[in-house]
Formats: C-alpha cells, structure tokens, sequence
C-alpha cells in the first residue's frame, strides 16, 4: 500500500456519519473490460484490480466503515482459462506476501471465506498465515471470497448441522437462522448492509445468497479498476437516500 496523499482522505460532508453501512460487500467485475479496453492482456484488469480494492479497504477504514468483503474467485471462475486461473492464484498469493505488513501497520482483519481446501498448497500457506497475524487486529474487518460459492457454502453449512444432528449434539427443533448464520463460512459477521457491483451486470452471481437477503444493492457501469473514492462516495449518497425497511411498512 502506498503512502501517496488520496483525494477524499476524510468522510464526505454530504454523508451522515451516524447512516453509515457496517459492512459493504463488493463484486469487482469488469477487470477483463477493462484491459481489453486498453488493448492489454485481461490479467493487468486484474492487476490494476488490486489497487483499486487496496484503496477501497483504507478508505472503508479511514471513512469509519467497519467490515468489507470482496469476491475475489467463484467456484465457477476455475471454468476460465488455465493461465487467467493460475495469474490469479499467483496474484493472491504474492498480493497477500507483499501487503502483510502493511495489514498489520493499519490494523487490518483479513480473513478468507470459501472452499480454501482446494487452493494451491502455497496459497493456502499465505492465507492461513495471513489470517493467523492479523486476527487480533480490530481497525477493519477485510473479508475476501476466494473459491467462493452461496450455493456451496450453505450446502456446506446443511452438512455440518446434520452431522451435529446425527451425533446428538443438537435437535432438529433446535434449528433456526441463528443455526444456519453460526455453520456458513461468515460466523460472527454481520449481514451486509451494502452490495456494489461493479460494469453494470444486475446479478448476484452466487455471492453471499443467505446473507444479501435484506441488503441495498447499488450497480453502477463503471469497471472494477475505475471504481476510485469518487464512486464509492456515490454509492454511499445512493444508500442513505433509501428507507430500509426490512420487510415492514
Ligand atoms: C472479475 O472481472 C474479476 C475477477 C474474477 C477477479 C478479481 C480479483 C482481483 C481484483 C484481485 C483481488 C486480490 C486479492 C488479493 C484479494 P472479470 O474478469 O470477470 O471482468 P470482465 O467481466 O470484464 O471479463
């Protein structure tokens, strides 16, 4: 993370700092646009990507928004081709080895959700490592989806109640969505409050299906490593102008 001075260094005067999402959740699409807009190689979307999410997590933290979540890769993404899939894992990896540091100087949480079993064994490594450092640290929450699915991951979730069932450890009456909320890979976050999506596509994607449920969702055309503070202060503007009403009048 650079230390060059950023534009919206402090909370917009226009956003109330008492509305505040807690946490937001981002879906970083368009890298791959992005590039071929520039007539790049796709993976330097990617690349420009990371400094875009960099920036997004201190700006989160230096605007007083407590947690972030990223979807980084899908449980579909492995479906890309070989090299984009093996540039990204080598990313991560060397993203995560180079940033440590600074994670632990800015007081960041990281944590990684999904299947992680079947990451490469070195990525695995930083991951844990990573985590393991930073748990302590309580400046921001960074959460980052890697081999991420909803549907697996509530499947996941599905298993381990039942075998806890199986085992006599708990009763089928027993079950309610504090259950589900304590067996997903998210235990102890709350629920976003807010999703962005990035390049204009108006899906979900498979990305935290169980806890988007009462979240505002905010799409906007820009691409992922366009999405500067200018943006997100939009995003903002655009949330605290809804009534959340959560299903009641
Ligand atoms: C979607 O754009 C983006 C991804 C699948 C990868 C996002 C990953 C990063 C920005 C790196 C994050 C790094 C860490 C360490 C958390 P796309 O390729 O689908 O773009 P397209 O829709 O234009 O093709």
């Amino acid at each position: 993370m650079s230390a060059k001075p950023i534009a919206l260094q402090h909370l917009p005067a226009d956003l109330d700092k008492e509305r505040l999402p807690d946490h937001v959740a981002v879906i970083m699409d368009g890298n791959g646009r992005w590039a071929k807009g520039r007539s790049l190689p796709r993976v330097m979307g990617h690349q420009k990507g990371v400094d875009t999410l960099k920036d997004l997590l201190r700006c989160c933290r230096d605007w007083g928004i407590p947690a972030l979540t990223a979807y980084a890769f899908s449980t579909e993404n492995w479906g890309r081709p070989i090299e984009e899939v093996q540039f990204l894992m080598t990313l991560f990896e060397r993203v995560l080895r180079k940033e440590l540091s600074d994670m632990m100087k800015e007081d960041v949480c990281i944590r990684f959700i999904g299947n992680l079993s079947s990451l490469p064994p070195s990525l695995q490594e930083e991951i844990f490592r990573s985590m393991k450092d930073t748990e302590k640290n309580t400046g921001i929450q960074f959460t980052v989806a890697t081999n991420y699915g909803g549907r697996e991951e509530i499947t996941h979730a599905c298993k381990s109640i039942a075998a806890k069932v199986q085992q006599g450890l708990l009763k089928v009456e027993e079950i309610n969505e504090l259950t589900i909320d304590d067996h997903l890979y998210t235990k102890g976050l709350p629920s976003p409050d807010l999703l962005i999506r990035t390049s204009g596509e108006m899906r979900l994607s498979n990305f935290l299906l169980w806890q988007l449920a009462y979240a505002e969702i905010y799409v906007t055309p820009t691409l992922w490593p366009d999405f500067d503070r200018s943006q997100f202060h939009q995003a903002l503007i655009s949330y605290q102008s809804r009534e959340r009403r959560f299903g009641k009048l």
